[in-house]
């Protein structure tokens, strides 16, 4: 394969070629990068940047430099897959690095890096300044590479890191290609922990196990500290990489039980008191029924008014009984994980109880309060690390009374559209966030 860096200043790239396993590669042959400087496409004098037009500071590469630049590179090895890098463009994940190596590799259709000839050219497009005239993108622009939500000074970091995670994917690039089928992101898990030698360093011992001798338990060990570490700072990777029901069950041990509330008590009713609502069979049916889909433990339905848990009671018990299970096993399933319960502090001991351990609360609202602890859809890993049962509070009515959500440990931040209307249903407003918390999310790009 061989590689055309176009940059403004080549020498960035002159050890990063040289050493390490790049610059084995190069010395093996398998690979050749060559580095292209953009000035020596400009006319003596000639400046590579002008100002970008319209009104706003700052310089653009010249479209006809970066124009002469790319030809050169093709006349020279052939047509080229360009890749340019920007913030803008795709961000660069391992499965965007594997699609890539894949179509080098097995010499697949589209997004092809195979050229006419037979050996494979790549052209990497450093720019700077304010960028590249956004018209070369359009015309000549195979891929633009994002390597993150940040803006770097220029592309050659993004080329370079590029480079380190795309050529180790092709075979001879690294030594032990094991070493890359199997480490984080190759499956539903990130790596394991990995030890040297001392022994003990610091005070921290290698784990017994891991110098046990025993394979097959440390093989067991190794896929139950990956799925933990997964859970605790990646859950949003485990939920995109399409797990198998074996993973889904293994990922399901390691995270804490959950339960959900339904409160029909400490509520604010219309302005602003504080007071009790009814229950709804709907609510009690599509909540049971979300519960079950995210694997919600228990369900309570929370209201301390005598009446009310009599309907509970009435809307339950067909279901519950042996004839509603015949009628309808999944609505049976669902609605026997239901409780219903007077108070907050009744579903706190029952859990309590069930768990050995008491629960971290989160509470939800339609808006944004003051709280310590508040949270988003990505903090899994801050509540799930104690082990501690998760129970999620919901209200009914206006909202959550103000001190439930004050003496909680945990705010989840509002789900919310983008228009002015503010008033999910809380059933809806449960299913959004049981998905985001705990749904799978395949990504299929
Ligand atoms: C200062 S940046 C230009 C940023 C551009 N004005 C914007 O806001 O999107 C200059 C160049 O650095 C490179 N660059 C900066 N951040 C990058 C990132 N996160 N990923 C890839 N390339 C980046 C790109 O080549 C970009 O054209």
């Amino acid at each position: 394969m061989k590689i055309s860096i176009i940059t403004v200043f080549p020498e960035v790239h002159d050890s990063f070629l040289r050493l390490s396993l790049i610059g084995r590669a190069i010395e093996k042959g398998l690979i050749s990068i060559h580095t292209i400087r953009f000035s020596d496409f400009c006319q003596p004098k000639e400046r590579i940047d002008e100002p970008t037009a319209g009104p706003g500071a700052g310089m653009i590469l010249k479209p006809e430099v970066v124009e002469k630049a790319i030809l050169h590179c093709e006349e020279q090895w052939g047509t080229g897959f360009k890749i340019f890098f920007s913030p803008q463009g795709t961000k660069l994940t391992q499965r965007v690095l594997k699609r890539l190596a894949e179509s080098v590799n097995q010499a697949t259709e589209r997004p092809a890096l195979v050229t006419p000839s037979t050996t494979p050219h790549l052209i990497l497009v450093c720019s700077r300044y304010e960028g590249i005239d956004a018209r070369v993108e359009q015309k000549y622009a195979d891929l633009v590479l994002s390597i993150g939500d940040y803006v770097l000074m220029g592309g050659d970091v993004p080329a370079q890191v590029f480079l380190e995670g795309f050529l180790r994917l092709l075979p001879g690039i690294v030594g032990t290609w094991s070493s890359v089928e199997k480490e984080s992101f190759s499956g539903p898990f990130l790596d394991h922990p990995e030890y040297g030698l001392p022994v003990e360093w610091h005070g921290m011992r290698i784990p017994d196990i891991v110098q046990s001798g025993n394979h097959a338990a440390i093989e067991a060990w190794r896929t139950e500290e990956a799925c933990k570490k997964t859970m605790l700072r990646r859950f949003d990777w485990f939920a995109s990489s399409q797990p198998s029901k074996e993973d889904c069950t293994r990922a399901q041990r390691i995270i804490p039980p959950h339960y959900v509330a339904l409160m029909h008590t400490q509520v604010k009713l219309k302005e602003g008191i504080i007071g009790t609502t009814s229950i709804t069979s709907i609510d009690l049916h599509d909540t049971a029924r979300s519960c079950a889909t995210y694997g919600i433990k228990n369900f309570f339905m929370v209201s301390p008014l005598v009446d009310q848990q009599a309907i509970m009671a009435t809307l339950l018990n067909f279901w519950i009984s042996e004839e509603g299970r015949q009628y309808n096993y999944s609505r049976h399933h669902a609605v026997s994980r239901v409780r219903t319960v007077h108070g907050l502090q009744d579903v706190i001991a029952a859990i309590t109880a069930q768990e050995g351990t008491a629960p971290i609360i989160i509470t939800t609202s339609a808006k944004y309060h003051d709280h310590p602890g508040k949270i988003d859809f990505t903090s899994h890993g801050r509540v799930w690390e104690s082990g501690r049962p998760v129970l999620f509070l919901f209200g009914t009515g206006q909202g959550l009374a103000d001190e439930l959500i004050t003496s909680s440990d945990f705010l989840l931040a509002p789900v919310q559209g983008m228009t002015d209307y503010n008033h999910l249903s809380v059933r809806s407003a449960i299913a959004i966030i049981l998905d985001r918390w705990l749904g799978l999310h395949p990504d299929l790009s």
